[in-house]
């Protein structure tokens, strides 16, 4: 740090190596000023003043929309950049066919360069944080080194930050997971900053063996947000690989009967295909007396506890949810919790201060600024196609004020699991619902889930691709290796969930949803939860059991029992194709693959 600077903040840790880690990553990023985060209210409104003065942040009408601000990111800035994403183990084929590698010594060297001076002109903020309930056996600790206040708010909300979490480091028994993070846009003096600074060259490098993240050049969700996928899942899914548990990019909701029996069910849905919107599900009116609470809504840790039983914690502490298709109707739970202390990211402003975005209302407002700040009506989406929110635009909500939320949400030994959905966005041949014969079917058909791209990540939209249970873009290791880390966790449990496969998105030839989704998957959801307790009846079909329509409860909907046929259809042909889409992975990986894949892919054939 320069000469002369008079904000030498006293650390918040007495943790020697922590401090002298921040010091070396001052010299190398040569910031302003170093600021220790206390995860404090009063810190936080400073902050959120910080970013309404400079431009970054615009203060919505506190009256309807209280503690709510408004952020619109560079257009260049606004979802995940998986082609520039790294797992930089020392061995290329420990991160296997998925995962792009460079060596980690021609990294290092690489980010030397790119973190030298990135700071400049601008405050380091030294965020501590915590993955799961401060103190839980579950829970793991990080520090996010950045210089993005948007990011210190963000992490406020989406993790446990602060004193308390200094204290726990201070206690020296816990490994701290380092987390750099620069937006790579350093300030030459008197230089005017802009509302989002970033870089068009990123960086969101992993490093398994050392457990360490390093990020540059963006400021966007899960690129910067380092706890949430670089470390819940990238980093997380070695160290659980190591210790015997699992990480996954999973919901955990509860369903209560009207007799009081709770079972707890965890879904792997890939970015942008239905988690948030099913973890927070509202029953039918005809489910009286049924209940659906809220554990998390993206990710879940997973561990044996000491009778064999699985037990799921949210690491996280906050939403960040996909705003566009959010709506009273749809999630009204998520509409609930994010009219207060909510970050929206790249959705409209209305005159009145508030925010809208495509799907909130049936009608559009008569006109507001969009996204990128510049006017927006209907009738301009109409000649230009312009969206008034980025498809990918998010809001940033603490899970605590979400109705659903559920009583346990935050026991440090977790909630036991019953059964695993694994879910993808298919429009044709995926039934939408089926079981798994037995857990090594159940990896199988998780193994060679496919779902169409969405604009949660940079790229195409809408193209098949294999994306093994939701986790193609966020296993830190060899997914071959992967599959067998699920396989053997059989073996550490006395009761097996049940494993099932859902699929909210299949069309027909009018190209129309067959399901009508949201709250009616209750109804696909008290099957599972039925089966999960060996009640419900089931057809033996080659892929797997399916319901029969009399096994799915339809009270209070008039649902055709020759559409749902349709919907449930297994259609041979189509699965021969599906089977060859399997291949298309499983070649890459062969030399990794679990036998209990080829077997299973083996009977899956002689089935159909
Ligand atoms: P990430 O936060 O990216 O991990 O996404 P997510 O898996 O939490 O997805 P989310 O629940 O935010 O849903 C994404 C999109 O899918 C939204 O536009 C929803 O409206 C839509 N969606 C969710 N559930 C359903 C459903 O049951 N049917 C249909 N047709 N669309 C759904
Ligand atoms: C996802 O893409 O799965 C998300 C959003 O949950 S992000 O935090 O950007 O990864
Ligand atoms: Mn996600």
């Amino acid at each position: 740090m320069k000469q002369g600077s008079n904000t030498l903040e006293k650390p918040l840790t007495t943790n020697k190596h922590l401090i002298r880690w921040v010091e070396k990553m001052a010299e190398l990023t040569e910031p302003d000023a170093i600021h220790w985060v206390d995860g404090s209210q009063q810190e936080y409104d400073r902050l959120c003043e910080e970013m309404v003065a400079s431009g970054t942040a615009i203060r919505l009408n506190q009256e309807t929309w209280p503690g709510c601000l408004l952020v619109r990111s560079d257009p260049r800035d606004v979802a995940r950049v998986e082609d520039r994403t790294f797992i930089c183990s020392l061995s290329k084929d420990s991160a296997g066919p998925t995962n792009n590698w460079i060596d980690p010594f021609e990294m290092r060297r690489k980010l030397k360069e790119l973190f030298n001076g990135s700071m400049r002109g601008r405050t380091m903020y030294v965020l501590p944080f915590s993955m799961g309930p401060v103190g839980s056996p579950l829970s793991r600790i990080g520090v996010e080194l950045t210089d993005s206040p948007y990011v210190v708010c963000n992490m406020r909300i989406m993790t446990r930050i602060g004193l308390p979490v200094f204290n726990e480091i201070d206690k020296g028994e816990v490994r701290v997971v380092p987390c750099m993070h620069s937006v790579g846009m350093p300030l030459a003096p008197g230089e005017k900053d802009l509302p989002w600074p970033c870089n068009d060259t990123k960086y969101i490098v992993h490093f398994p063996e050392t457990r360490e993240i390093w990020s540059y050049g963006s400021g966007y969700g899960g690129n910067a947000l380092l706890g949430k996928k670089c470390f819940a899942l990238r980093i997380a899914t070695n160290i659980a690989r190591d210790e015997g548990w699992m990480a996954e990019h999973m919901l955990i909701l509860g369903v209560e009967s009207p007799e009081g029996e709770k079972t707890y069910v965890a879904a792997a849905f890939p970015s942008a295909c239905g988690k948030t919107n099913l973890a927070m599900l509202v029953p039918p009116a005809a489910f009286k007396g049924w209940k659906v609470t809220t554990v998390g809504d993206d990710i879940a840790w997973i561990r044996p506890d000491a009778t064999g039983q699985l037990r799921a914690i949210n690491p996280e502490s906050g939403f960040f949810g996909v705003a566009p298709g959010t709506s009273e109707k749809t999630n009204p739970n998520a509409m609930a919790t994010l009219h207060r202390n909510t970050i929206f990211t790249n959705v409209a402003l209305t005159p009145d201060g508030g925010v809208w975005w495509e799907g909130m209302t049936d009608e559009p407002p008569a006109e507001c600024t969009d996204w990128r700040g510049q006017k927006w009506t209907a009738e301009i989406a109409k000649q230009t196609g312009a969206k008034a929110a980025h498809p990918n635009g998010r809001f940033t909500a603490p899970a605590a004020q979400c109705p659903s939320i559920d009583a346990e949400w935050e026991n440090p030994e977790g909630v036991p699991i019953s059964a695993f959905v694994f879910g993808g966005r298919r429009s044709t041949t995926i039934p939408l619902v089926f079981q798994a014969f037995n857990w090594s079917a159940g990896v199988y058909v998780g193994a060679t889930m496919g779902s169409e791209t969405t604009a949660a990540a940079t790229g195409a939209v809408g193209v098949v691709r294999r994306d093994p249970m939701a986790m193609l873009p966020f296993c830190g290791y060899h997914m071959g290796d992967y599959f067998r880390h699920w396989i053997t966790m059989q073996r550490s449990l006395t009761t097996t969930p049940r494993i099932f496969h859902v699929n909210w998105f299949r069309k027909s030839d009018d190209g129309k949803f067959l399901w009508p989704g949201f709250g009616e998957n209750m109804r696909v959801l008290k099957w599972i939860v039925d089966r999960s307790h060996g009640r419900a009846q089931a057809k033996e079909t080659p892929i797997g059991w399916t319901p029969y329509y009399e096994d799915i409860d339809w009270k209070g909907l008039d649902f055709p029992r020759d559409d749902f046929e349709k919907m449930q259809e297994v259609y041979r042909a189509t699965w021969r194709k599906e089977v060859l889409g399997h291949e298309e992975l499983f070649i890459d990986l062969h030399d990794h693959l679990p036998p209990e894949m080829i077997y299973q892919r083996e009977l899956l054939i002689c089935r159909l």
